[in-house]
């Protein structure tokens, strides 16, 4: 595949970024089709160490809200500010997905990176956690690691290579997430769809030089792709 905009920024950089299959392939693929009009208000929810914000603020020419629970906002701004991001472009702080600091219908779109799997399994999360900050007629993009079929009941080996069954209960697949998210009121799904970049993703992931790529990479090299796919979903409130 073809990714113009992940290639602005140096593979070194990435890899030294991301926390999981590749988020500048993921992003690119998730919003070349979203379609945000430069200057939209957006939040990067459980944003990590900002590179997807960073792609967002610079190629997408979108104001970036980078909010994250984990990591350090002092340390995202510095790396904002290495791009020579300011903060008119890109806010970072440190927020938890229950709990968001924000006005009621605040954000153009929300747009969540191999993060929504972490906080938003449950059937109430969207409705009474997320959906206010968003404005009417706002869009939510979200990119989540899942399963091509669900089969908790029999997981595959290859899987057990590099996770336990409590951290594969993060990942489910469509029709689970569909069930889900249907159950909110107030917002309807627009599309729903497998990304084709997440073996590319992978591979870069497992390339990395860090404990938790080397955890995975068991399972990726056992076949586990065979299995696991990215699921883009987008929705709409009323
Ligand atoms: C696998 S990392 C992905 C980070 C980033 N989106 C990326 O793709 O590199 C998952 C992220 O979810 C964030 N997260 C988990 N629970 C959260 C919560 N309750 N509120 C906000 N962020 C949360 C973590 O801080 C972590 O950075």
């Amino acid at each position: 595949m073809q990714f113009p905009k992940t290639n602005t920024f140096d593979a070194g950089l990435v890899r030294s970024k991301i926390m999981g299959p590749n988020t500048c392939k993921l992003t690119e693929e998730l919003m070349d089709e979203a379609d945000l009009p430069r200057g939209s208000v957006v939040l990067d929810l459980g944003s990590g160490t900002g590179i997807s914000s960073a792609m967002l603020a610079r190629e997408y020419g979108l104001t970036v809200y980078a909010a994250d629970l984990w990591s350090d906002p002092s340390d995202n701004m510095r790396f904002f500010e290495s791009l020579g991001l300011g903060n008119r472009q890109v806010v970072p702080l440190k927020a938890d997905a229950a709990k968001l600091p924000f006005a009621h219908g605040f954000f153009d779109a929300v747009v969540s990176v191999d993060s929504y799997n972490y906080f938003g399994r449950d059937a109430g999360y969207l409705g009474a956690c997320l959906l206010p900050f968003v404005k009417r007629g706002g869009t939510i993009h979200l990119a989540i690691p899942g399963m091509v079929r669900d089969r908790h009941d029999n997981l595959p080996t290859c899987l057990l290579a590099s996770w336990t069954p409590e951290q594969l209960d993060y990942m489910h697949d469509m029709d689970w997430w569909r069930r889900l998210l249907e159950q909110t009121p107030g917002v309807a799904i627009e599309r729903m769809r497998e990304l084709a970049c997440t073996r590319e993703a992978w591979a870069d992931w497992i390339e990395c030089d860090n404990e938790y790529a080397q955890n995975d990479r068991a399972a990726v090299e056992a076949g586990a792709l065979d299995y696991l796919n990215t699921i883009a979903i987008t929705l709409r409130k009323d």
